[in-house]
Formats: structure tokens, C-alpha cells, sequence
């Protein structure tokens, strides 16, 4: 729907807004000045040959200097330990069918980038194990959706029960869709959990560099030790940090041979072009331009966007959870909900883009808790007033509606695909507003 009737400020004014794709459409004036300068364009005739599948020397050359100073890398990273391939997709669907045999899991903490569903599957078949995270709080000191080491670890004992193998970990920072940042303490105690259980951990860092606020990001990179060096694999990429989904180029790191050279073999199927390699080796080895332009000035534009975006549901009603990084917020329309259902939540996510205005539900992205919704907001201040706009008109005319004074006990407890039951309490409609008053430690108002 939205490919047929895309917003356009003058050709069509009355088109979808897209708030739903995570894309960084914040420095494109940037980006556009920087890849038109002459040392961009070269065209060497090695570029229009076959290429080293692992990327171009002198691109993995400069990834790796990139890499070892940007993630603040505590040795430094070999050129060699580098794969290119045409994005992060790539890397999740080669490295899932190199790590693991069909049926195999994956623990995941839910809710989770949902694309990753079908890049585990489609070559390796491999199948989901979630750990379900909620935003009711339990102490004054744990955070909505806060992931835990006895998470984990019930998660993956549920599995065992199951008759299901986990193989593999998988984890993002800074998170998509949550938008928060793991500490370093909290990700030291994942890694030791994963090498407990012998699993390989895919630590998906590709908003590595979108992170505006003072907390502190820590990279797997940077670790003086890791527990297990050979089953740790790290990814990162250009479609988010510098707002190039187009280009289609994300990177593998892993000191382990045997994987590398398995998924080499299928990056015969995932490589860039040559002169797309030159263009971004060239781009990355301008420090002096990324370090006093660009990175200071999409740090400073996301937060102003973050603010603008975050104040303005504020006023409509709308909390959102505390975030730090990432091109999104998670926002909480619980108390627009019919009932606290997946279904009410689709209902109310169709109303939304009846009034032209594309966001992402919890569900796609498998939360356990109906009701919250991922908003984009690295796009022009127009754009996300008139996002703003469109909700509060939608959401005005939708309260005027009657809702149900109770819930029934199945709508209480929905029961999700695989069977869990999400962890709700027992409440009526009126008590779930007052329900997340919690959150207002937490949320920005
Ligand atoms: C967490 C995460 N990983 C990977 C990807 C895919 O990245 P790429 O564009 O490099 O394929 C996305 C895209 O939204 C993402 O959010």
C-alpha cells in the first residue's frame, strides 16, 4: 500500500508516511556533498573484474581501521577476519546456515528486529527461541523489557524440554526496536552464558555510531577478554550509521576460520560491486570529515528528531520507553486498545494507516505485550509533525468510541503462536492506563 501511495510534500501532499522502515534520512545533503567530491570518482579497471569474494583488500584494509577505532576495539581488528557482503541480511542468512543445522534455534530476546525471522530460515532453516521480555517492572533497579541471565536461561531449558538444539545467541546493540543500550556488565554475562552452553553468539551491532544520548555504548569489540573468542561473530554495516540502506553493504567479523571460510563460499551469492567497495573505502578513510562533520552532525540531528518526536506523542498522549540509540522509538498505545490483544492491536495499527500514516506493530517484531508500536523518527521535522497530526486526529475520533469496561479472561492472556501465554495482569481498560504509571520513571514525557 505504501509503494502505490508514497507522501510527497508536492506531488502528493495526502500520500502514506512512512514511519515504519528504519531508514536515516537525516544527513543525505551530507552524504550527497561528501560521495560527489573527485576522489570519488575513480574507476580502476580491476573494479569491473572479479573480485577477492571477501571484499576488497584495501576496503577491508580501511574497515578494519574504521572498526578499531569507531568501536573503541581492544586489539586491533585483522583485515582478514573481515567478509564484505551486500548488507546485514546477507550475514544473518549466511552465517545462520554455516552455524547451525535445520531445526536448530536461536535464543532471541523478544521483541526483536523481526527481519531476522526469515533471514535464519530461508538458508538455514533455523527456528526462533524467544526470550520474552515485558515492561512491567519487578524493583526499583530493572528497566521495562529488561533482558536477564535467568531469562536466558529458562528460555533455553524450555527448549531443551521442547526436543529443540540451540545453537546460537543473538543479540542486538544498540537495540532495534527498544532503542536502549546493553551495559557492559549485562553483555559480559551473556557471553559467559553462551559459552556455558557452547552456543555462538551473532552480535548485531549495526547501529553501532547511532547513538545520541550520554550513555555509554560498549561494543563486543572493545572487551580486554572474550570467554569464547571462536564462537563470537560480530556484524556491522552502512545501512543505518550513515543512512545507506540503498547500498547495500554489511560486514562479518569473526576470528573463527572454519566459519569464515564456509560463509566466504556463500558470499560468492552476497558480494558488492567493486567500484561501490572503492566508493566506500574512500568515504571511510576521511576521518578528519566523519570525525568534525558527519558523526557530530547525524548525532546531533537524531536527537533533535528523537525530541521532536517524542514531545510531540507526549502531548497526544503517547509514552515511549527511555532510549539512547537506534532511529525509533517504542512507543506505548496500550490505552488505545480495544482489548489487550493482538488483535486489537492490529485494528488500531490499520486505523492508523487508514489515515495515511505507515508504523510498525509490536507484533512484527514478536512481542509478547499487545499494544506497543515502533516509530522512525530520523526523517524532516514536517514530516514528523505531520505524522504527530495524523495520530492525534486518528486517536481522537477512536476514544470517542465506547470501550469495554473489562476484559475477558482469554483477552487478558493472549495466547501467541507458539503458544505462551504473555504475561499480563488481570485489569480493566481504565486500570492499564493507570497500569503503566510505572513507566513513568522511565518514560519521556
Ligand atoms: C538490527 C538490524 N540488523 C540488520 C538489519 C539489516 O541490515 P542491512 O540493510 O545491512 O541488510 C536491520 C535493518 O533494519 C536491522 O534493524
Amino acid at each position: 500500500m505504501y509503494l502505490g501511495d508514497p507522501f510527497d510534500a508536492e506531488s502528493n501532499p495526502q500520500g502514506i508516511l512512512n514511519f515504519g522502515t528504519s531508514e536515516n534520512k537525516l544527513c543525505f545533503d551530507l552524504i550527497q556533498e561528501r560521495l560527489s567530491k573527485p576522489d570519488m570518482n575513480y574507476l580502476d579497471p580491476r573494479l569491473l573484474q572479479y573480485l577477492d569474494t571477501q571484499g576488497l583488500k584495501s576496503f577491508r584494509e580501511e574497515i578494519s581501521k574504521f572498526l578499531t577505532e569507531y568501536a573503541k576495539a581492544s586489539t586491533a581488528v585483522d583485515p582478514e577476519h573481515i567478509i564484505v557482503m551486500n548488507g546485514c541480511c546477507s550475514v544473518f542468512a549466511t552465517l545462520s546456515t554455516v552455524l547451525c543445522d535445520p531445526g536448530d534455534g536461536y535464543l532471541i530476546p523478544a521483541p526483536y528486529y523481526g527481519g531476522i525471522n526469515s533471514k535464519t530460515w530461508m538458508y538455514g532453516e533455523m527456528q526462533p527461541v524467544h526470550v520474552p521480555l515485558f515492561s512491567e517492572v519487578m524493583d526499583e533497579e530493572s528497566q521495562p523489557f529488561q533482558l536477564t541471565i535467568e531469562k536466558l536461561e529458562a528460555a533455553y531449558q524450555r527448549a531443551k524440554e521442547e526436543g529443540i538444539r540451540v545453537r546460537t545467541l543473538i543479540l542486538i546493540n544498540p537495540h532495534n526496536p527498544l532503542g536502549d543500550i546493553y551495559p557492559a556488565q549485562l553483555l559480559k554475562e551473556c557471553l559467559e552464558f553462551a559459552h556455558r552452553y557452547k552456543l555462538h553468539v551473532i552480535m548485531d551491532e549495526i547501529y553501532m555510531l547511532s547513538v545520541y544520548d550520554d550513555t555509554t555504548f560498549t561494543s563486543i569489540l572493545s572487551l580486554e577478554s572474550l570467554p569464547d573468542p571462536d564462537r563470537t561473530h560480530f556484524m556491522w554495516g552502512f545501512s543505518k550509521d550513515f543512512g545507506m540502506c540503498g547500498i547495500r553493504v554489511g560486514i562479518l567479523y569473526t576470528r573463527n576460520r572454519a566459519v569464515r571460510e564456509a560463509v566466504n563460499q556463500l558470499a560468492v551469492f552476497h558480494g558488492c560491486p567493486g567500484p561501490v567497495q572503492y566508493i566506500l573505502k574512500q568515504f571511510l578513510s576521511d576521518r578528519e570529515w566523519l570525525d568534525n562533520v558527519f558523526l557530530p552532525i547525524n548525532r546531533r540531528r537524531l536527537k533533535e528528531a528523537q525530541h521532536i518526536l517524542v514531545d510531540g506523542l507526549a502531548e497526544i498522549g503517547i509514552p515511549v520507553l527511555k532510549s539512547s540509540g537506534g532511529l525509533y522509538v517504542w512507543a506505548d498505545f496500550r490505552k488505545f486498545l480495544k482489548s489487550q490483544t493482538f488483535e486489537a492491536e492490529m485494528d488500531l495499527w490499520w486505523k492508523i494507516l487508514d489515515r495515511k500514516l505507515l508504523i510498525s506493530p509490536g507484533k512484527a517484531f514478536c512481542c509478547y505485550e499487545p499494544g506497543w508500536f515502533r516509530l522512525v523518527f530520523s526523517d524532516s521535522v514536517d514530516k514528523i509533525y505531520l505524522c504527530i497530526q495524523r495520530l492525534q486526529q486518528m486517536l481522537h475520533e477512536e476514544m470517542n468510541e465506547p470501550i469495554p469496561s473489562s476484559l475477558s479472561p482469554e483477552e487478558e492472556c493472549p495466547v501467541l503462536d507458539d503458544g505462551i501465554s504473555a504475561n499480563c495482569t488481570s485489569t480493566s481498560v481504565d486500570d492499564v492506563s493507570d497500569g503503566y504509571s510505572h513507566l513513568k520513571k522511565i518514560a519521556v514525557f
